[in-house]
């Protein structure tokens, strides 16, 4: 265990379960709202303002950096994952987080240890679920686990993987979790684009193609007014099929179901799309109709 003084604040890192546990029980005192922000690393701003969500709404906030495989559908996608720990303790220290585990593997999946498994239902047989077969079941797994560790009264989630924040309460409910998941808003640059840790492996130049998804997403909230859900897709298409970006899919959604929607609206419907800029996977959604 260690202690990172800054002006404002000292982190504590921890670098096994038991680092971890010895931490919690010194430092915590009993009936504290504990918040969790889960992480696999190369944070960013995005991460840094669910931190800040989470400082201003529980008494100690905890910041877990685990690249969990079990999630990951494609080998390379796992290898290329960027690894920037001393930056991450650097942007940590200055937002007051309490703190920073960095699990081993064996702290997350010791040999005795083993996930029940939930059936996801049709929330893992569409989009993210349907391309990525396993990816939710790993990132319950990794999830139940995080849980397990750390014992949050909350946990802080980021939309910009809207999917997976459904999937995250589905399974909070469907265990009886004791844990309020708390959605927060996707961070984006003063351009609109989303924050997401892969920006780090775009060219200046596909940062500014990949703005076409938040051009998309603003121009789709705007025919949602006038049209029904297949028209607003179509036009959506065509918008990135005119771009230079690989169109993986568009869809518009039930927010909780995440049931297509094709000629009527339901409140909160959410447009969710994926597109390739080079091989650089972007996810992206927006909130199109209150
Ligand atoms: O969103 C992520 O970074 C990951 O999927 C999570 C929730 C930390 C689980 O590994």
């Amino acid at each position: 265990m260690s202690l990172t003084n800054t002006n404002k604040h000292i982190v504590i890192t921890a670098y096994s379960r038991e680092e971890f546990q010895t931490t919690l029980k010194k430092q915590v005192p009993v009936g504290s709202i504990i918040g969790l922000v889960p992480t696999m690393g190369a944070l960013h701003e995005g991460h840094a303002s669910l931190v800040r969500t989470a400082k201003q709404t529980s008494d100690f906030v905890i910041v877990t950096v685990f690249v969990n495989p079990t999630q990951f559908t494609n080998l390379d996608d796992l290898s290329n994952y960027p690894k920037t720990e001393e930056k991450d303790i650097e942007l940590l220290k200055k937002i007051g987080c309490d703190l920073v585990f960095f699990p081993k593997i064996n702290d997350i999946y010791p040999d005795d240890y083993q996930f029940p498994g939930i059936d996801l239902g049709f929330l893992d047989q569409t989009m993210e679920g349907e391309l990525r077969p396993g990816h939710f079941q790993g990132v319950c797994q990794v999830v139940y686990r995080l849980f397990q560790l750390t014992h949050p009264t909350k946990a802080y989630f980021g939309l910009k993987d809207f999917q997976q924040v459904s999937v995250i309460q589905f399974m909070v409910d469907y265990f009886q979790l004791p844990i309020k998941i708390i959605p927060c808003e996707t961070s984006r640059n003063n351009k609109g684009l989303a924050l997401s840790s892969r920006n780090l492996r775009l060219t200046e130049e596909q940062k500014k193609e990949a703005l076409v998804l938040y051009k998309t997403l603003s121009e789709s909230k705007s025919n949602a007014i006038k049209l029904t859900p297949s028209e607003v897709k179509s036009l959506a298409e065509e918008c990135i099929r005119k771009s230079t970006l690989k169109l993986e899919y568009v869809e518009i959604v039930n927010p909780i179901t995440l049931e297509n929607l094709t000629n009527e609206w339901c409140a909160h419907a959410r447009m969710c799309i994926v597109a390739y800029a080079g091989d650089v996977r972007l996810i992206d959604n927006m909130e199109i109709r209150e």
